[in-house]
């Protein structure tokens, strides 16, 4: 099938099965084209949570598939690939972080969505790089914090709330080999430039940034700005969604000086998924995301309070 005949196959599956798409904005651009819902993990949480349809094929990652799993968990959640993890999720052992947690007493646990629903299980709250700074600045002052498993995003929080927070040493790798010369570089290729960048970036990086925020919050500074160029620190997927209503305006992404058509700026979990993929998994309904109850259980309380916090700070409705 050539993609045309793709996209109307899973159209007439996805009727007929009553099942409903969710892309997260790093996925391929044919399939954010024919999702039903696009958006940050937050938002697709969000989407999941309330979702009525009896299939719900998630175009993201394993740790953002399960979420839906645990917020929904009498749909049918599907992801395209199953090999489509997170290398972030993945610094992270279960065993390992509950010794941390152990040897850390009277500490909360706070955790980055991007984690196993083990380490969910582990947490006390959770969190999404579009609403973990106003999470933690509404906790008390004194409140001693584990923040786990991105040590940028936590020092990034660190940095502008004056908390000291206890960071896992984890990193995405996509986001934090974005090195800082090679922004500056680009800042002095295209003076009138505006960078932008997702804090899961490194520290230096961040330093040189014009705006620091989340997928969803990088798309509405563009949009609000009068700027023409931005400097794009994040990964390359957040282009289609950015071009599609920004027509008049320039993205340039961050890839090195000495390989500038490489695809550094690609996240190889997010890219597995594929319209070949999206089809078959509808029509077998294969690759399914199974958890026990219990985990279900355990991991559903700190997302809740996420999304219960969420919704009392007016982060969302
Ligand atoms: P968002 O929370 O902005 O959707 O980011 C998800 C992610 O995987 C970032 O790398
Ligand atoms: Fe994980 Fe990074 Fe890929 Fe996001 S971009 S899914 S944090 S590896």
């Amino acid at each position: 099938m050539d993609m045309q005949e793709l996209k109307e196959a899973i159209f007439s599956l996805k009727k007929k099965k009553n099942a409903v798409i969710l892309g997260h904005y790093y996925q391929r651009d044919e399939i954010q084209e024919i999702s039903d819902y696009i958006g940050d993990s937050l938002a697709l949480a969000r989407e999941a949570e309330r979702c009525e349809a009896d299939i719900i094929v998630f175009c993201g990652v394993h740790f953002m598939a399960e979420t839906a799993k645990i917020l929904n968990p009498t749909r049918k959640v599907l992801l395209p690939d199953m090999a489509a993890g997170c290398s972030l999720a993945d610094s992270c052992p279960a065993d390992a972080f509950k010794a941390f947690k152990e040897a850390h007493p009277g500490y909360m646990v706070i955790s980055y969505i991007n984690c196993s629903a083990e380490i969910k299980a582990l947490s006390d709250l959770i969190c999404t790089s579009g609403n973990a700074e106003k999470l933690i600045r509404s906790l008390p002052e004194d409140q001693k914090i584990i923040f786990a498993p991105d040590k940028n995003l936590g020092g990034y929080i660190n940095s502008v709330t004056g908390r000291n927070m206890l960071l896992w040493d984890g990193v995405c790798m996509v986001h934090d080999a974005m090195r800082a010369e090679r922004a500056i570089q680009l800042k002095k290729e295209y003076p009138e430039a505006l960078m932008i960048a997702h804090p899961e970036c490194n520290a230096a990086l961040l330093q040189v940034a014009d705006f620091i925020g989340s997928t969803k919050a990088m798309l509405s500074f563009i949009q609000n700005s009068d700027a023409k160029q931005f400097i794009v620190a994040t990964e390359s997927g957040i282009l289609w969604e950015m071009k599609r209503n920004n027509p008049d305006k320039e993205f340039i992404v961050i890839n090195p000086e000495d390989n500038k058509n490489c695809n550094c700026v690609d996240c190889s979990y997010m890219k597995l998924n594929t319209l070949e993929k999206l089809y078959r998994c509808l029509d077998d309904e294969q690759p399914e995301i199974v958890m026990s109850p219990e985990m279900i259980d355990k991991a559903r309380k700190p997302i809740e309070r996420m999304l219960e916090m969420s919704k009392k700070l007016g982060i969302i409705k």
